[in-house]
Parts: C-alpha cells; sequence; structure tokens
C-alpha cells in the first residue's frame, strides 16, 4: 500500500474494491455460490441516494443484492431524525443476532445518521457486540478500505468522522430506478433549526462544484435518465462556498441545457431565503417541475420563533401567494411538526389555518420528538403526550380535506404524466406522475415505464387519480 501513490480518493478506493473482489470471491468459491448483500435505508431522500452509492461499491466487490435480512452482508443505512427511526434499528438488531448465530460469517453494518452520535456507537460498543462495521455519514465512500480491514481483523471497526469538507467524487452507483436519479447538489446544513438534528449529524454545508453536477446529469442523460431530483438540506444556499460562487438558480439554468432530462426537481428549499430569481425559473423553465416542497414546521410566528425558522406566518403566506401568482398552476407540499415546547391550542390552530390557506398536495406531518443534543430538547414545557395525539389527528383531517379539493381541481384536464411503474393491483395498469408529483393510475402496457405520455384525469381519489392515455393527433 505504502509505495503506491493515487492522484485521487476515488483512485485509492477503488484499489480497495479490487481487494475486496478478491476476497467476496474466494468466499464465494468455499461456499460454492454467490454472496448475497442488502441495504436497509431508513429517513430521507440523502439516505437513499447515499444507499445507491453504497450498493454500487458492493456490486463492484462482487456482491449481489438480495431481498432478504439473511443476506452474507447486511448494512443498516440509519435515520436519528426522530427517536422511533432509532429504536427501529435496535428491533433489527436483536432480529439479526440470532441470524448471524446461525450464519457466523455473516457481516453485519451500521452506517448513516444515528451513528453520527457518540452515544449510540457506545451502546453499540457495548451491547451489540456481534456488529462488524460502523462508519458515519462522511466517509460513505470509504466502505471497501473499512471492510476491508474487518476481513483482515478479527474485531469491529469503528470509523466515524465528526465533519468534513471533502467531497468525493467518481464512486460507482446503483440506480433503482432506470429513468430517474437523485443527484446530490450540496451536503450538510447551517440553519440549525432548534428542534433538528441534522446539523450535527451531518455537518457543514459544501456544495458540489457545478461542473461535477452536469457531468454527472449529463451522463445520466446517456443512460436514458429522463428525470432529476436535485438533493439538498436547504437548496437555496447552493454554491455559496464555491470558489466562484453561483445560486440556485443559476446552477437550475444549467442543468435544463442537458439533453435528455425532460423534468427537474428540487428538495428541500427553506422558505427564509427562497430567490425571486428561483420563482423565476419556476416559471419559465419548461424542465423545472412546478411543485415546491416548502416546509413550513408551524403556522406559529411565536413557534416558528423558537424553532429558529426566520421567517413568520405572514412571511411564508406573503412567499407562497407571489410563487403562485408567477407560476401557473404550483403545487405545494410541507413538512409540519405538532407538539413542539410551548405550543399551546392557538399556535395550534395558526397551523391549521395554514394548511387550510396553502391548500397542500400533500403534508408529512411529524409528532414532535425531542433530539437529545439540539437546543429544543432543553426547552421547558414540552407538551403531554395525548395533547399532541389529539392535534395530530385533528390535523390529519383537515390536511386530508385541503389535498382532496386540491386533486380535483383538475380533473377532465389532460396532464404530461411520467409512467413510474407496474400498477400494484392490476397489471393492466401503470402508475406514474403529473409534474406536480400527484400520482395517476391508468390502463396502458409495461413498455411506457420510463417514457413520458399524455394522459386525461377521468377521475379524482383523494390524493391520486384514475386516467386514460390520451389518444395522440
Ligand atoms: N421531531 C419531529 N420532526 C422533526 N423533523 C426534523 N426534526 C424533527 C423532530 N425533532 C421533521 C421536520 C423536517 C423533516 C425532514 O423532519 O419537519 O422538515
Ligand atoms: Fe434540519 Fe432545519 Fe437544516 Fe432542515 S433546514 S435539515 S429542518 S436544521
Amino acid at each position: 500500500m505504502e509505495n503506491l501513490t493515487y492522484t485521487t480518493e476515488s483512485q485509492r478506493q477503488q484499489h480497495y474494491i479490487e481487494e475486496m473482489k478478491l476476497w467476496v470471491n474466494e468466499q464465494s468459491r468455499k461456499m460454492g455460490r454467490p454472496l448475497t448483500c442488502k441495504i436497509v435505508t431508513f429517513g430521507c431522500q440523502m439516505n437513499a441516494k447515499d444507499s445507491e452509492k453504497l450498493l454500487g461499491i458492493l456490486e463492484q466487490m462482487g456482491y449481489v443484492e438480495t431481498e432478504d435480512e439473511t443476506a452474507d452482508f447486511v448494512l443498516f443505512n440509519t435515520c436519528t431524525v426522530r427517536e422511533n427511526a432509532n429504536l427501529k434499528v435496535y428491533g433489527h438488531l436483536g432480529h439479526l443476532k440470532k441470524i448471524k448465530q446461525k450464519n457466523p460469517n455473516m457481516l453485519i453494518g451500521l452506517c448513516g445518521c444515528m451513528m453520527q452520535e457518540k452515544l449510540v456507537v457506545k451502546k453499540i460498543q457495548e451491547s451489540y457486540r456481534f456488529v462488524d462495521i460502523i462508519f458515519g455519514t462522511h466517509n460513505i465512500f470509504k466502505l471497501a478500505e473499512i471492510m476491508k480491514r474487518r476481513v483482515d481483523s478479527d474485531s469491529m471497526i469503528v470509523d466515524i468522522w465528526e465533519d468534513t469538507d471533502q467531497i468525493v467524487e467518481d464512486l460507482p452507483s446503483e440506480r433503482k430506478f432506470s429513468f430517474k436519479s437523485g443527484v446530490n447538489i450540496m451536503y450538510g446544513c447551517n440553519n440549525f433549526c432548534s428542534y433538528c438534528i441534522v446539523p450535527y449529524v451531518r455537518g457543514r454545508e459544501r456544495s458540489r462544484n457545478p461542473k461535477d453536477i452536469i457531468r454527472e446529469i449529463e451522463k445520466l442523460a446517456a443512460e436514458g435518465v429522463v428525470e432529476v431530483m436535485l438533493l439538498g438540506q436547504n437548496v437555496n444556499s447552493y454554491g455559496k462556498g464555491l470558489e466562484e460562487p453561483m445560486t440556485f438558480a443559476q446552477l437550475l439554468r444549467e442543468i435544463e441545457k442537458i439533453e435528455g432530462i425532460e423534468r427537474i426537481r428540487f428538495m428541500t428549499p427553506h422558505p427564509k431565503d427562497l430567490s425571486d430569481e428561483l420563482i423565476d425559473v419556476l416559471a419559465q423553465s419548461k424542465k423545472v417541475c412546478n411543485h415546491v416542497h416548502l416546509p413550513v414546521q408551524s403556522g406559529s410566528s411565536r413557534i416558528l420563533k423558537k424553532m429558529n425558522r426566520h421567517y413568520t406566518k405572514e412571511q411564508y403566506l406573503a412567499l407562497v401567494e407571489k410563487i403562485r401568482a408567477k407560476v401557473p398552476d404550483v403545487s405545494f407540499t410541507t413538512d409540519i411538526i405538532v407538539g413542539f415546547p410551548g405550543e399551546t391550542e392557538e399556535d395550534f390552530l395558526e397551523t391549521v389555518d395554514v394548511v387550510k390557506k396553502v391548500n397542500y398536495d400533500s403534508c408529512y406531518t411529524f409528532i414532535y420528538s425531542k433530539r437529545t443534543g439540539t437546543p429544543a430538547a432543553a426547552m421547558e414545557d414540552q407538551v403531554p403526550e395525548d395533547v399532541i395525539k389529539d392535534r395530530f389527528q385533528r390535523l390529519l383531517k383537515v390536511v386530508g380535506e385541503a389535498s382532496k379539493d386540491n386533486v380535483d381541481r383538475y380533473v377532465g384536464r389532460t396532464m404530461d404524466v411520467l409512467v413510474e411503474t407496474p400498477n400494484d393491483h392490476d397489471e393492466t395498469m401503470v402508475t406514474g406522475r403529473l409534474t406536480n408529483n400527484v400520482l395517476v393510475h391508468f390502463k396502458g402496457s409495461q413498455d411506457l415505464i420510463g417514457t413520458i405520455v399524455p394522459v386525461v384525469l377521468k377521475e379524482a381519489k383523494g390524493f391520486y387519480y384514475i386516467g386514460e392515455m390520451a389518444q395522440e393527433a
């Protein structure tokens, strides 16, 4: 190793992938079958994207993906945004212990946000000794190197970085869909919303070089991808720290020029700094989808201040109006937290009011979860559980009614649908999405998957449509 020189980190990692390939080969020769792997992903789209990269590395080593948690290598890509996500991981581990007793060659790995918490790692080192490797969010590109260290030794390998300014390009990645893909444009978050653990586990904001992003998307387009989802904790901050700073709106304009890409989505823009320039791009672009996921979190200006969100209810509503005025047929979705410390009935009613006024297509509603280490965890007047549950149920009802009204308004129209999957219930049907992200089911052959077709929206069913493929003129 020491004698070799590598020009880039990805070349260094390629070397470990080759070494692991020899090991995987040898193992599978002994066992008389290929080695299998399974990645279990919790949490958000960032984690889903990381899992695609991890699977890309494993497949290059010679592992074959399986759906089964009895695989030879099982990796949990964990989430720690809410406490029940943590609890689920411990539950799975208890189950895996028994499986590993039957297959001692099995390897178990843990990575992702939960591993960036010192107390979690300590607990696993003490109580889950059968885990083989643990790494964090900043060094997923090292998977092969970490696995090599594990197979060369006989002890648990723990490799966690506190933070990083490094972005490793050119690693393998295995896409889940042939026609759409997530693309990271930045990593980390600097916002420190008072309830949120993400800035502590994903580190400071850093943007990828636009050239690297464009190159990746051009390659995806050449492989048949028609839709990209640009990912960042707050995409509005894109480009700030670059040598040649650029705005998110400018990046979108560059991506729009790429031939073959037909739809561009992004998440998440923070309501505090969504620019007029971005609204103009939304209004003018044929490719950027007319859907904005705009997390409101609470409708009460008092609670928003305690959440450190940097906008008021009125500013949020004004922003929604400004976007609506310029972007025809735009659809909004949001995230809402119920039961933030100190939330009163009046505060909650302000949230209900925002839901009614904005008329979201859908809302992701969360019960507040106390995350140790965040400022909100130390706040007094945490809301009792029964009060939160009651508010949560009431909110769900309002949310359901609002999204139903919204879906109703396009019935009868013909709109473009990107066909994504066979229909779950009827094999003569397929399922796809409108540019505003709403689902449509319609009769059609599986060959349509990955293509964009015009569909007449016949009937609205809550938050999806039943359609009929339009006869092309
Ligand atoms: N409790 C509940 N929900 C949370 N979220 C983030 N942190 C917490 C928490 N401590 C929600 C926010 C965010 C979404 C991804 O998760 O609504 O937008
Ligand atoms: Fe968490 Fe706020 Fe950053 Fe989103 S913007 S990841 S909610 S701290």
